[in-house]
C-alpha cells in the first residue's frame, strides 16, 4: 500500500522531471549533463511524494499539475546536496550511488549546477497551474524554508561552523530544523497551498513537516552510522569523520531513535482532524524513521 504510494509519486516526478530539465544535449551541455546526472541518480524523491501526498489529502484528489511542484522541490534538493558535496563543504566523492557532481564535471561545473537548478526550479514554481494567490505564496513559503532565517542555506552555514566542537542541543536542533526540516516542511505546506488550504490546514502542515522533518534528519545521522556507503549510496561514517554536530555523537544511536519516535507521534497527532484523510502521510512518516537509506 505504501510501496504503490512511494512508487506512482516517484514515478509521477520523474516524469514531469523528465519534461520540465532541458535536454543533455542542449547548449551548453556541460551544465545540461552535469544538471541530469545528479537528479536521475535513484533518490528517494520523499519531499515531492510528501508534497503531492498533502495535496491529496487536502483536496481528496490528486490536484492537477501538482508534480510540477514536486519536481522543483526535487530541484532545489538536488542543488543542495551537489553543493552539500563540495570540497569546501562536506567533500564526499559519492552520491545516489554515483560519483558527486564535482568528481565528474569539476568544481566550477558543479557549483554552477547547483545554482542552475535553483533558478529553474522558480521558473517552474511562477508557471504552476494554481491561482496566482496561491502560487505567490508557494514561492514565498519556498524561498524561505530555502533561506538564511531558520532556512536551509541558514542550516548548512551552523552546520559547518559546528564542527569539531560540541554542540548544544539547542545548536544542534537549529542546524537539523534548518537544514533539513525546513525545505520538508514547505514541500507539505507547498502541496496544501497548492490544493487550497486555508491558514488552519497550513498550521497542521506545517507542525507536521517541522516534526518529521526533524525526525528525518535525526534518522540520516543514524544511518551514517550504522549502514555501509553501498546501502546508503553515499559515504558512511563520515559524520564522525568530520566530527559533525549529529545526534547520535550527542545521545547515542538508541536515544536518537526514541527521539525520531517521539516527534513521530506529535507529526501524526497534528494531523488527527484529517481523519482518514491522513492515513497516507501518516504512513510517510512512519516511513521515514524506518528507512534503511
Ligand atoms: C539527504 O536527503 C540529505 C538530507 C537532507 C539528509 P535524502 O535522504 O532525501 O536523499 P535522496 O534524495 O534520497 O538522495
Ligand atoms: C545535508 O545534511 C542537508 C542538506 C541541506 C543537503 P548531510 O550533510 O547530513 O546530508 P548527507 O548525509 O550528506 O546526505
Ligand atoms: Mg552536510
Ligand atoms: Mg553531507
Ligand atoms: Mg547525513
Amino acid at each position: 500500500m505504501l510501496n504503490d504510494t512511494l512508487e506512482a509519486g516517484r514515478t509521477l516526478t520523474d516524469a514531469a522531471l523528465e519534461r520540465l530539465l532541458p535536454a543533455a544535449s542542449r547548449h551548453p551541455t556541460s551544465i545540461h549533463s552535469a544538471m541530469r546526472h545528479s537528479v536521475f541518480a535513484g533518490g528517494k524523491r520523499l519531499r515531492p511524494i510528501l508534497c503531492i501526498e498533502a495535496g491529496r489529502m487536502l483536496s481528496g484528489s490528486l490536484p492537477d499539475g501538482i508534480e510540477e511542484l514536486g519536481a522543483a522541490l526535487e530541484m532545489l534538493h538536488t542543488y543542495s546536496l551537489i553543493h552539500d558535496d563540495l570540497p569546501a563543504l562536506d567533500n564526499d566523492d559519492l552520491r545516489r550511488g554515483r560519483p558527486t557532481c564535482h568528481k565528474v564535471f569539476g568544481e566550477a561545473i558543479a557549483i554552477l549546477t547547483g545554482d542552475a537548478l535553483q533558478t529553474q526550479a522558480y521558473e517552474v514554481l511562477a508557471r504552476l497551474r494554481c491561482p496566482a494567490t496561491a502560487r505567490v505564496r508557494i514561492i514565498e513559503e519556498i524561498a524561505h524554508g530555502t533561506g538564511t532565517i531558520d532556512g536551509m542555506i541558514g542550516g548548512q552555514v551552523v552546520d559547518l561552523e559546528a564542527e569539531h566542537r560540541k554542540p548544544s542541543l539547542e545548536t544542534l536542533e537549529y542546524i537539523h530544523r534548518s537544514k533539513t526540516a525546513a525545505l520538508i516542511t514547505a514541500s507539505v505546506v507547498s502541496g496544501g497551498l497548492y490544493a487550497g488550504a486555508d491558514e488552519d490546514d497550513v498550521c497542521k502542515l506545517r507542525e507536521f513537516g517541522q516534526s518529521t522533518g526533524l525526525a528525518f534528519q535525526i534518522v540520516d545521522d543514524v544511518l551514517d552510522v550504522t549502514q555501509t556507503s553501498e546501502q546508503l549510496g553515499k559515504t558512511a561514517g563520515k559524520d564522525t569523520a568530520a566530527e559533525k554536530a549529529t545526534y547520535p555523537a550527542l545521545f547515542g544511536i538508541d536515544e536518537s531513535l526514541k527521539k525520531a519516535d517521539a516527534l513521530v507521534a506529535t507529526a501524526l497527532g497534528s494531523l488527527d482532524s484529517f481523519g482518514k484523510r491522513a492515513d497516507t502521510l501518516k504512513a510517510l512518516a512512519h516511513f521515514l524513521v524506518e528507512r534503511k537509506k
